[in-house]
């Protein structure tokens, strides 16, 4: 399957070929999805012509244009013609380009996506559904896409999904919802939603419940769903902070779900952009030291280097778990666009 492939993004290429080798062997499940960068995530109400029109020269990796909760029951059939013509007429090169329609629980769902997939589907990246709640929303979304990817004369199956996980029931289903279809790209939590379904008692999104004082009221969903995203090679998104004008608080949740290893989250307003993207970045200096562990690796595991499986560099033991670790930071900072300034040099 023939992804497009964003210029920012052509050094992700040799990432996935070198992830799909270190997959081999250990057991781990994988599509031939291309996995494109997402740090940062920007929600775009699909009712603003102003703030589509914005988008495009903003440095979010993605932009997802909204015809759910973000805009109101009577102004969606004006948000799916907007959106249609704003993917259409172009302009947000580099970046993820993503829909998010109503549930399937609503009466709107395949009419959005019929709209936008027919109007716009040869410049759209990705539909992201919200609510999901099972694996069979996902295979209904699956077979529709393909429908319309039939009829437009469309490349079958290079549209994305992006499942949103946002009550119990999405929750405990979240490893079938993963593996649902090679569609879905990406495993999203929805904190707002989530917190409303589980009844918890804060109103403040990222923020921990009054009462709770024993840890991280979020560390078992955002585990949960990280787990799933792994185990079925998807990315993990972290959702929403509402709190826009507190750029402090957000760094703050965003490096909570970015330690663990979630690999973006969203942004709901341009002055979260650059914190996301900085927060879900790798540091220059983790950055060089991940590229001089591969190099170096894949010198002493040469002949010329000694066939070693275990070897030094500087101070420091690497083996296989090392490049397989090395790996990952080495490849959200080349998707990133991160440059290395030091290069490994054999020993005499
Ligand atoms: C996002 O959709 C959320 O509910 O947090
Ligand atoms: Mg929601």
């Amino acid at each position: 399957m023939n992804r497009r492939i964003h210029p920012m993004n052509l050094g992700h290429v040799r990432w996935i070929v070198d992830r799909l080798e270190a997959s081999k062997g250990a057991g781990m499940n994988h599509s031939a999805r291309e996995v494109r960068s997402r740090r940062s995530n920007l929600a775009v109400p699909g009712s603003s012509t102003k703030m589509l029109e914005k988008a495009k020269g903003l440095p979010a990796d993605q932009v997802f244009m909204d015809i759910e909760d973000a805009v109101a029951p009577l102004a969606k059939p004006d948000a799916r013609k907007n959106i249609v013509a704003a993917l259409n007429e172009g302009g947000y090169d580099g970046k993820v380009r993503s829909v998010r329609v109503n549930d399937w629980t609503t009466e709107w769902t395949y009419a959005d996506v019929i709209e936008v997939v027919s109007g716009a589907g040869a410049n759209l990246d990705c539909i992201m559904l919200p609510k999901v709640q099972g694996p069979e929303q996902i295979q209904a979304l699956d077979m529709l896409l393909t429908q319309i990817e039939k009829s437009e004369g469309l490349e079958v199956g290079r549209i994305g999904i992006e499942a949103q996980i946002e009550n119990a029931m999405g929750l405990i289903k979240v490893d079938e919802i993963a593996a649902a279809s090679p569609r879905v790209e990406t495993i999203i939590f929805g904190p707002a939603d989530f917190m409303a379904s589980i009844n918890m008692k804060s109103l403040v999104v990222g923020e921990q419940p009054p009462g709770y004082d024993v840890g991280d009221a979020y560390h078992y969903i955002l585990m949960r769903i990280l787990m799933a995203a792994r185990a079925y090679d998807k990315q993990a998104i972290d959702g929403p902070y509402l709190q826009i004008k507190d750029i402090d608080g957000y760094k703050r949740v965003a490096g909570r779900s970015a330690a663990l290893g979630f690999d973006g989250k969203w942004v709901l307003h341009p002055g979260q952009i650059d914190v996301a993207n900085e927060v879900f970045s790798p540091t220059q200096d983790d950055y060089e030291h991940a590229e001089l562990i591969l190099d170096a690796y894949e010198w002493y595991t040469s002949a010329e280097g000694g066939a070693r499986g275990a070897a030094m560099l500087g101070d420091e033991m690497i083996d296989e778990a090392s490049r397989k670790m090395a790996l990952v930071i080495s490849g959200k900072g080349r998707a990133a666009g991160m440059q290395r300034t030091q290069t490994f040099t054999p020993p005499e």
